[in-house]
């Protein structure tokens, strides 16, 4: 059985929702300059906004202008919770600025009173693959230790101006996505970095996630010197990567594999870098910026709590130069986009996180990309129930049979919005379908699909009716 206060609900995040990309003051972030691309072609990343290049977010769903009808259809599906972000370009739309935009920091108040007239917990991450494009253009992003006191005056706005209205916090969103040095995306949209030639990319990596760590800490710390009862956690893009046979090879193949994940959250969660880092670090010479004060900061600014992305399950195998190599599962099926689809792993993964670390664990996103097909007002996603229904049956195992201590449930999306990876809209995630030729026309071009009735059942029996 589930807590009584469980926190079901749905999650976005700002820049591919918002729109509004230019509007009472914002400024383009790092996901602005990004174009619109497919399944099989990648986004582009360009310089500026260049005029006749498609940018999908700039317009999102245009919830800027439609916050109130959709704040009332989450609070018709029951939602407890909502988890967004706020764009960091809307606060500080240069990034550098001493003084916020209150024209920014007004429609967050009116987003979360509307949320709260309903009853709904908004859930923040400060910074959803949308930090200001002046800062990575004109610092470097993340591979400037300026980036600290920047994020640190933007949280600590944030935590001061929205105190009695946002009790959870995240500050990075999968802030383990930087491990992946090889898809520009990865540390574009996490630090507004784009790896140089001939640069050692996984040395500027752990440079990158060692000013974030810091960062982290100290808005964990501030958080708490404004008002004690914020709880602010990491959040991890956790899938489990399995061995790939029983091969004892594939089996340290895994943990090879699966230490990269967990790199992000042992230091989080911990306070202190794991062994198996410094002596990667010591193997490769790298030589970091990185002092006593710094490790005392991360010490003292430990996670209250573990966000986490589950969406797909992979496999590693034994691979002589490299450790491991990640090979596709051929025992689960896979989504239109490639994507595994793995219930068993998201139970497979609360077990093994929990066990880690001992901390609560909030399910902040987990869903199902799909093309949808719009007929007759709605769109019947039988698939979409199907994936959730299993993956919620397996978190009701993790809480009944293995005690894992599971804060609450925000699926992705709540509603349709631009893809992050493929910035396309017909890679549809939501409860509410959202009619794109609508929105452009000044419509609201919103649709509940019949998932929208079935989350609105799980919600109202606390799970117990599947
Ligand atoms: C997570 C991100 O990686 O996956 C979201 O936090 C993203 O921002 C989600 O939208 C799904 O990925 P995609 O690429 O299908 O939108």
């Amino acid at each position: 059985m589930l807590k009584k206060d469980f926190l079901w609900g749905g999650a976005v995040a700002a820049n591919q929702y918002e729109g509004a990309w230019n509007i009472d003051g914002k400024g383009p972030s790092v996901t602005d300059v990004m174009t619109k691309g497919s399944v099989d072609h990648p986004r582009d990343i360009t310089e500026g906004v260049i005029e006749g290049r498609e940018y999908p977010n700039h317009l999102g769903i245009d919830f800027y202008h439609h916050y109130q009808e959709d704040i009332k259809l989450f609070a018709e599906m029951g939602f407890k919770c909502f988890r967004l972000s706020i764009a960091w370009s809307r606060i500080f739309p240069r990034g550098d600025e001493k003084e916020p935009n209150e024209k920014g920091l007004e429609f967050y108040d009116a987003v979360f009173d509307e949320c709260l007239k309903y009853g709904i917990q908004p859930v923040v991450t400060l910074s959803h693959f949308e930090m200001p494009y002046y800062l990575a253009h004109e610092y470097g992003g993340w591979r400037n230790r300026k980036m600290i006191t920047f994020f640190i005056h933007y949280a600590t706005v944030c935590f001061k101006r929205y105190a009695g209205k946002v009790k959870y916090w995240m500050t990075f969103n999968e802030i383990n996505n930087l491990i992946d040095i090889d898809n520009p995306f990865n540390a574009w949209t996490g630090a507004g970095v784009l790896y140089k030639d001939g640069e050692n990319a996984e040395e500027t990596m752990y440079q990158i996630s060692h000013y974030q760590f810091i960062a982290s800490a100290l808005a964990v710390q501030e958080a708490k010197r404004v008002d004690k009862e914020m709880q602010v956690g990491c959040m991890l893009h956790f899938g489990p990567i399995y061995p790939y046979s029983c091969d004892p090879k594939d089996a340290m193949a895994s943990i090879k594999a699966m230490d990269r994940r967990f790199f992000f959250s042992d230091v989080q969660v911990r306070g202190k870098y794991p062994e198996y880092t410094k002596k990667l670090w010591q193997r490769k010479d790298f030589q970091l910026d990185i002092t006593d004060e710094d490790l005392a900061v991360i010490k003292d600014g430990t996670v209250d709590y573990i966000g986490f992305s589950y969406y797909k399950s992979t496999t590693a195998k034994f691979d002589k130069e490299n450790d491991f190599k990640e090979v596709p599962n051929p025992n689960v099926p896979k989504s239109d986009w490639g994507w595994a689809i793995d219930p068993t792993g998201l139970r497979y993964i609360l077990n093994v996180v929990y066990e880690r670390y001992g901390l609560p664990m909030f399910i902040v996103e987990n869903g199902f990309g799909a093309y949808d097909k719009f007929e007759n007002g709605t769109v019947n996603d039988n698939y979409r129930i199907e994936y959730l229904e299993k993956h919620v049956l397996e978190v009701l195992k993790a809480v009944d049979l293995d005690g894992v201590n599971v804060l609450g449930y925000t699926p992705w999306a709540a509603i349709d919005i631009i893809s992050a990876s493929t910035g396309e809209i017909e890679k549809r995630y939501g409860f509410i379908y959202v009619d794109q030729d609508e929105v452009k026309q000044g419509r609201a071009g919103r649709h509940k699909k019949a998932s929208f009735d079935w989350y609105k059942n799980v919600i109202s029996t606390n799970g117990a009716c599947l």
